[in-house]
This record gives C-alpha cells, sequence and structure tokens, in this order.
C-alpha cells in the first residue's frame, strides 16, 4: 500500500521510498540466509507475517536517525531489520484472541487466522529471538560496544517496562475508564517504546553520539511516539477496513481505552499535532540537518492508515 506522506517534496519522497525499499531487501535477505527448512511450518508463518506489507516506519527511523549522525547505512541494517521483526512479532501477538481478537492485518488474514493459535503464539516468541540473534551477531559495521548498547536497549524497549509492558496494561484497562495521564503510560509503552528505540539504535550506530544528541533524540521520539498511537486510535474511527488494512472500529467494539474515547476525535488530532510540534522543536537543538526527521514526524500525524 503506498502511504500518504503529507508533503509533495520531492526529495523526502524519494528517500522514504529508497528507505523502505532498502528494509524490505534487507528483511527478504535474513529470511533468504535461514536454513532451508524454514521456509515450511513455522518458517513458513514467520515470513508470512513480516514480509507482508507494513509501511516500514521503525525500519525508517533507525535509517533516518543514523543518517543525521552520520552513520553508514550498512552499520543500520541489522538494527532496522530488528526493530521489524520485534514489531511483527507484537502485531502477531496483538492480534491473537486473548488480545484484540483481530481477523485482518495488513491487508491479510492474520497469523493465527492463516495458520493457527499455537504457531501465531510461536512466531512471535521466534521473531523475538531472530531479532536479537541478528542483533548480536559479528558485525563489520558495528563494534561489541554499540551492539551490546543496542541489545540492551531494544530488550528494554520489547519488554516489562515498554512494549510488552504496555500491552499488558491496555488488555487489562480494557472496559475500564483511564484519566489522560494513565492512557498516556499505556500508550508510550505500547507503541512509543518502540518507535523510540528506533530512533536510539539509529543513533548508536554513528561513530561518536553525545549524551547530549542520545537524549534529544529521545525525546523527539517520545513525542512521536505517542502521537503515532493518538494517530492510530483515531484512524480505528475514521478510516475503513480496507484503508487500513486491518479492522476498523475494532477499538468502540472491545471497549479500548483510546485518545478518541477520552477527548474525542477534534481533541485528539490536535493533541497529535501538539505533540508532532514539540518533536520537531526538539530537533533543531541538534543543530543538524533534520530534514528527513522533521517531515517523518509531520508524517505522524497526517498519515491515512
Ligand atoms: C500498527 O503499527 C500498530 C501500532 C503499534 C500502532 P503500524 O501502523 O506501523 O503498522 P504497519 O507496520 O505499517 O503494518
Ligand atoms: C498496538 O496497538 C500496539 C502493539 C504493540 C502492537 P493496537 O492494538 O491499537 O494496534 P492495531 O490497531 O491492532 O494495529
Ligand atoms: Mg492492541
Ligand atoms: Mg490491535
Ligand atoms: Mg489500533
Amino acid at each position: 500500500m503506498t502511504e500518504r506522506l503529507a508533503s509533495n517534496d520531492a526529495s523526502f519522497v524519494s528517500q522514504w521510498e529508497r528507505y523502505k525499499e532498502r528494509a524490505n531487501q534487507q528483511l527478504d535477505r535474513v529470511f533468504s540466509e535461514l536454513p532451508a527448512g524454514a521456509t515450511r511450518g513455522l518458517g513458513k508463518a514467520m515470513r508470512y507475517s513480516t514480509l507482508n506489507g507494513g509501511k516500514r516506519f521503525r525500519a525508517m527511523l533507525v535509517y533516518a536517525s543514523g543518517a543525521c549522525f552520520g552513520a553508514s547505512t550498512r552499520s543500520l541494517d541489522a538494527p532496522a531489520v530488528a526493530l521489524e521483526l520485534i514489531h511483527a512479532y507484537s502485531l502477531v501477538h496483538d492480534d491473537l484472541p486473548a488480545m484484540d481478537d483481530d481477523d485482518l492485518r495488513r491487508g491479510r488474514a492474520s497469523c493465527h487466522i492463516e495458520f493457527d493459535e499455537a504457531t501465531a503464539i510461536l512466531v512471535g516468541d521466534a521473531l523475538q529471538s531472530f531479532a536479537f540473534d541478528l542483533l548480536a551477531e559479528q558485525s563489520k559495521f558495528l563494534n561489541a560496544t554499540q551492539q551490546l548498547k543496542m541489545v540492551r536497549q531494544l530488550a528494554a524497549a520489547s519488554g516489562i517496562a515498554g512494549m510488552a509492558g504496555g500491552q499488558s496494561l491496555d488488555i487489562f484497562a480494557t472496559g475500564q475508564t483511564l484519566d489522560q495521564a494513565s492512557l498516556q503510560v499505556i500508550h508510550e509503552k505500547k507503541t512509543g517504546a518502540l518507535i523510540r528505540a528506533a530512533l536510539h539504535l539509529g543513533a548508536l550506530a554513528a561513530p561518536d553520539i553525545s549524551d547530549r544528541d542520545l537524549s534529544i533524540i529521545d525525546e523527539y521520539g517520545r513525542l512521536i511516539g505517542l502521537a503515532f498511537q493518538v494517530v492510530d486510535d483515531i484512524l480505528d474511527q475514521t478510516q475503513t477496513s480496507k484503508q487500513l488494512g486491518k479492522q476498523s472500529g475494532a477499538d468502540t467494539a472491545m471497549d479500548k481505552n483510546t485518545y478518541p474515547a477520552l477527548l474525542g476525535l477534534t481533541a485528539s488530532q490536535q493533541y497529535a499535532d501538539q505533540l508532532v510540534q514539540s518533536a520537531q522543536q526538539s530537533l533543531v537543538k541538534l543543530g543538524r540537518d533534520t530534514d528527513f526527521l522533521h517531515q517523518l514526524a509531520e508524517f505522524t500525524r497526517f498519515r491515512d492508515h
């Protein structure tokens, strides 16, 4: 599916396409390097759940952040792929009957529908291990200290302090009415943490990244990560299933805590706009060429799926 990019800027659009293409090629490559047996059974289901479209937004953030700080594109392939594998795992589990019970993902049957529930659980497990295996693999482009920092950062963002913790809060708050501060915590963890980690890992690939730069890119990541999920909540109410490639109206049907349910659609969009503007302001502090990151922030609020 083609994304609505909110920008006609030719250099932004072509850079977006290049990064997306690179992410897809790298994902194809890592699967093609698995043993031949991995084309059947669990391996087939892993491919089905990963090489199935997707905007590759987290990979894009890795490439964009790394490029901003002077990392080579080749040094960013492993973290970009790792982020997309963890993200794909989170979607497969998110769709399970015990979680959001969604049958449609990226315009196709969800993993547990195409295969079965046991396979979908194992796909998530195996994608997660695969991500860390690739990140820790001997590299010509990253040193061991960089790799170790990336492993820790991605582990923290995926686990109880990040995505899995946020998913748990999301599930157990379903049907209860939360205040905005509690909803923010859920969204920052379940979705924001991986988006933030993508930017952080990209920056860690740069030869000399300062703590100051890391904290600025972290702040940008926190803001666009939250905005990304606020907009996901809005799109669930405003788009069709066909446009989204996933069931629309699912949040209301499940009585989920979302920004539109709490604030209404207009205030939710205004909130996302504010978050994006703050994110863009924080980029200025870097004193670098941040055009592409600026436009990526813009994408998070204007996207249509
Ligand atoms: C969907 O993420 C789930 C969330 C964390 C909001 P994306 O909107 O990035 O989904 P894909 O990867 O493009 O399918
Ligand atoms: C997704 O939140 C968070 C994940 C960690 C996958 P949602 O449950 O709103 O994501 P979609 O709308 O199903 O993609
Ligand atoms: Mg969910
Ligand atoms: Mg869901
Ligand atoms: Mg959603």
